[in-house]
């Protein structure tokens, strides 16, 4: 059997290409993860979340725990099987989600009891209940549990739950135990405190991950933030594991977090913005639903590959996103999805030739032209 294992191909500054082996496939990185949060990228099938190029999908423990339960997913076979989709799939931990949906919560250092957002009941989530439903569900990439403080929070609450986090991971990592072909990715909390992200860092690798996130990010700090932190948070992680943001992001996010280090990333952004008339070109963000696209002909993107690009024109985008269509959604899902995909293979190879600087140059002057 193939063991989880990652290899650096090249890199390029900061920027890194490489590949994360599975049993169930092989990642490539700098990865971008579509997220399938009820065991479904919304609108798409599996085959065609496949067919625009990615590798993984990501799962959320607390949505899959309380609808349809994890125990369920297990007995039909786990969510690979449930959901059609035999590549990786990386979940959540669940305490993120808790924080922002839950009704009424109360934490404690066990964990988090919290009502859900679906219909009022009771659950709870601690670290051993959370490597358990991950383990029910089957996924490849465990993420720890771990607690991401909302802004604005106070330095001293930011070290609290940073500290948390860290006693947090150290028994998920216990509750995990020994699991060959699977994987435990730890979670660097400290806001953006150069002190606390690098106290996380050093108690994460302490305990040893096959991989770690940057959390705590893209929560409302902003761009030039998130950056700051990046400029040195990935070098406090060892370079032989996966570094993976979590929850990030717009594409010109994607693009400098790559130039700092960063092997993977998920976002609703592509899927979200495909339902509500947004799409994402070499250009910048078209809205669909402008009346200067009720008579274009033209397709969406002339150099791009997809179904809604190959087969239609803006005039009919716009026509099914007015009317209310589910095809606008599937249609505009696809191209955005595909998009951040190309955006993907085109910084893997971009690295892999140490033309990185180029590529991105290139891609900011493409959006600086703007749509036309
Ligand atoms: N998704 C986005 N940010 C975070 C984070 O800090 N922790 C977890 N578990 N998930 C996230
Ligand atoms: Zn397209």
């Amino acid at each position: 059997m193939t063991t989880f294992g990652f290899t650096l191909h090249a890199t390029d500054g900061a920027a890194r290409s490489g590949a994360i082996a599975t049993p169930r496939g092989t990642i490539r990185t700098p990865a971008f993860m579509p997220v399938g949060t009820a065991g479904t990228v919304k609108a798409m099938l599996p085959e065609s979340v496949a067919a625009t190029g990615a590798d993984i999908l990501l799962g959320n423990t607390y949505h899959l725990m309380l609808r349809p339960g994890a125990e369920r997913v297990a007995r039909l076979g786990g969510l690979h099987a449930f959901m059609h989709w035999n590549k990786p799939i990386l979940t959540d931990s669940g305490g993120f989600q808790v924080m922002s949906l839950a009704g009424l919560r109360k934490m404690s250092e066990d964990g988090v009891a919290f009502r859900s957002h679906i219909d009022g009941s009771t659950h709870m989530l601690s670290p051993e209940r959370s490597m358990e439903i991950q383990r029910l569900l089957g996924s490849d990439i465990v993420m720890c549990f771990d607690e991401c403080p909302a802004l604005p929070a106070s330095e001293a609450e930011v070290a609290r739950a940073m500290r948390l986090s860290m006693r947090w991971a150290e028994r998920s990592k216990q509750a995990f135990g020994d699991r060959p072909g699977h994987a435990l990715f730890g979670i660097m909390q400290g806001g953006v405190t150069r002190e606390l992200r690098e106290e996380s860092a050093d108690a994460l690798t302490a305990i040893g991950f096959d991989g770690y996130a940057v959390g705590g990010l893209a929560v409302g700090e902003g761009q030039e933030a998130m950056f700051g932190v990046l400029d040195y948070a990935t070098g406090f992680l060892p370079a032989d594991r996966p570094r993976y943001l979590m929850g990030v992001g717009k594409p010109d996010d994607i693009v400098g977090a790559v130039a700092r280090g960063i092997d993977m990333m998920d976002c609703v952004l592509p899927s979200r913005s495909g339902r509500t008339g947004q799409a994402f070109t070499r250009r910048g963000v078209v809205n669909i639903k402008n009346a200067s696209h009720a008579d274009d002909p033209r397709p969406l993107d002339e150099h791009c590959s997809c179904p809604a690009c190959r087969n239609y024109s803006r005039a009919y985008l716009h026509h099914v996103f007015r009317a209310q269509e589910i095809l606008s959604s599937m249609l505009l899902t696809w191209h955005n999805l595909h998009y951040f995909q190309e955006l993907m293979a085109g910084m893997r190879a971009a690295i892999a030739e140490g033309r990185f600087a180029a590529w991105q140059a290139a891609f900011h002057a493409g959006r600086a032209e703007g749509d036309i």
